[in-house]
């Protein structure tokens, strides 16, 4: 099974990411989740992406198509993958298809998980990710037993510096400014299949993972 998890910020990505991959045993392949490792070990690419992430901008094109072409090329990748927040611009969809057919793996389907904005600005203000484990909560439709302490590992919980209002917003613009025109991009391609992300998590997983067995089949 090989791939593309899209949809707005907070649509769910993350969160869904986790049990299809586990599902197929395909690794979860996150920029986002990159970048974040990457500025907490203080990498270059760390300091450069960061700079564009707490401005709710996307990372340069350049920077993130190098990223995951060599994550691609890695062996766990051969036999399937799924992509959690790439391509985000028609010009990083337009590089993955070369990458893939390089590789002689194409795109078996892209997902995309539908969600309403005022859905979006309560899922992501409400965020908190664990600092050791990474599991990721919500103090609302997720929240852990003790407030500000993860459930899994008892470590802290923190609240990403861009899921801050004014940056929500901004990603929220960026989002149907520069990659909603993949939706057009991939249903001609004849790749897209969108499913409703709102609703109890585990519904989204069995419908996503049933839409993703029919368009296998096709
Ligand atoms: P990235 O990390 O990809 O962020 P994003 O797309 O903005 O998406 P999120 O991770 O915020 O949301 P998600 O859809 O994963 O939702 P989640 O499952 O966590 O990118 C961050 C930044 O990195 C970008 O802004 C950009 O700067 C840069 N970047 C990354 N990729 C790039 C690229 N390709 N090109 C250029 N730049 C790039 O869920 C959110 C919350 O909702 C959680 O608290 C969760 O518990 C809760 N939740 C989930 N499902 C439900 C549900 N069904 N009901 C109730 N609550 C739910
Ligand atoms: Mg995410």
């Amino acid at each position: 099974m090989r791939v593309v998890l899209a949809g707005a910020p907070g649509a769910g990505k993350g969160t869904q990411a986790k049990f299809i991959a586990k599902h197929y045993g395909i690794p979860q392949i996150s920029t986002g989740d990159i970048f974040r490792a990457n500025i907490a070990a203080q990498t270059e690419l760390g300091k450069e992406a960061k700079r564009f992430m707490d401005a709710g901008d996307l990372v340069p094109d350049e920077v993130t198509i190098g990223i995951v072409r060599d994550r691609l090329a890695q062996d766990d990748a051969r036999a399937g993958f799924l992509l959690d927040g790439f391509p985000r611009t028609v010009h990083q969809a337009v590089a993955l298809n070369k990458t893939l057919s390089e590789l002689g793996t194409p795109l078996d389907v892209v997902l995309e998980l539908q969600i309403e904005d005022d859905e979006v600005v309560r899922r992501l203000s409400g965020r908190r990710t664990c600092r050791k484990c990474g599991h990721v909560w919500h103090v609302e439709f997720d929240p852990p037993a003790q407030e500000g302490v993860c459930d899994v590992c008892g470590s802290e919980l923190f609240q990403r510096d861009d899921d801050l209002p004014e940056t929500i917003r901004r990603r929220i613009e960026v989002y149907n400014e520069q990659t909603a025109p993949l939706v057009g991009f991939y249903t001609a391609a004849g790749l897209l299949r969108g499913i409703t992300a709102q609703g109890p998590v585990d519904e989204i997983t069995e419908r996503a993972i049933e839409t993703l067995k029919t368009a296998a089949d096709d």
